[in-house]
């Protein structure tokens, strides 16, 4: 049966360089699997239980019925000092507080990418850690840490590039595809 992902982009950014990797992955998915981005979380207000008890934004339900119907979600976000960006966490802190929780018993995969030479690493294990709140099934391996990303995107097209770093992101979407048939079955 085929799976269907969604990608969960963490920058704001016009010229993200994570944009430019989370757009690379419909064809880098194996056959049986269609990959779509998520709207953006731009659209989601700052969290308040204030606004959640008058009625939870439309584009935060819009997501959590997205994210629920997919086989998985793919994450692709920028380092923000050493954690993820304050618009990320402020957009997993909505959907967590959506009933029934969208991410609970998902299958989810990271994906960072940086200039700096660590590619993202560090904020990968923070959202690992507000994942196993979610109850969520993070992909353990392969980890996707993209660094010195600029030199791996067209500055004018601002696709993503770089040969040998989409081979090994169509691996973890493999991963990713044998975990959510595991997770399924
Ligand atoms: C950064 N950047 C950054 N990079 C990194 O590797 N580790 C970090 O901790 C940080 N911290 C950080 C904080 C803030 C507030 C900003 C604005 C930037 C640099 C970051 O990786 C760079 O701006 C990327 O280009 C952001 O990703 P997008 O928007 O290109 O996808």
């Amino acid at each position: 049966t085929p799976l269907h992902f969604v990608t969960l982009l963490g920058s704001l950014r016009k010229a993200s360089f994570n944009a430019s990797v989370a757009r690379a992955l419909p064809e880098l998915a194996p056959e049986g699997v269609s990959i779509t981005p998520l709207g953006s979380i731009g659209d989601f207000p700052h969290y308040n239980a204030d606004v959640q008890d008058a009625g939870f934004p439309p584009p935060v339900l819009a997501m959590a019925e997205q994210i629920r119907a997919a086989d998985g979600v793919i994450i692709v976000t920028p380092e923000y000092n050493y954690s993820i960006p304050g618009v990320l966490k402020n957009a997993v802190d909505w959907l967590s507080r959506v009933s029934p929780q969208p991410f609970s018993g998902k299958p989810v995969a990271i994906q960072t990418a940086s200039p700096g030479m660590i590619g993202g690493a560090r904020a990968q294990y923070n959202l690992r850690q507000n994942m196993v709140f979610l109850d969520a099934f993070v992909l353990n391996r392969p980890e996707v840490m993209i660094g010195m990303v600029a030199g791996k995107v067209d500055p004018e097209t601002l696709k993503f590039i770089d040969e040998p770093t989409c081979k090994f992101i169509a691996g973890q979407i493999v991963a990713l595809a044998t975990l959510a048939k595991k997770l399924q079955s």
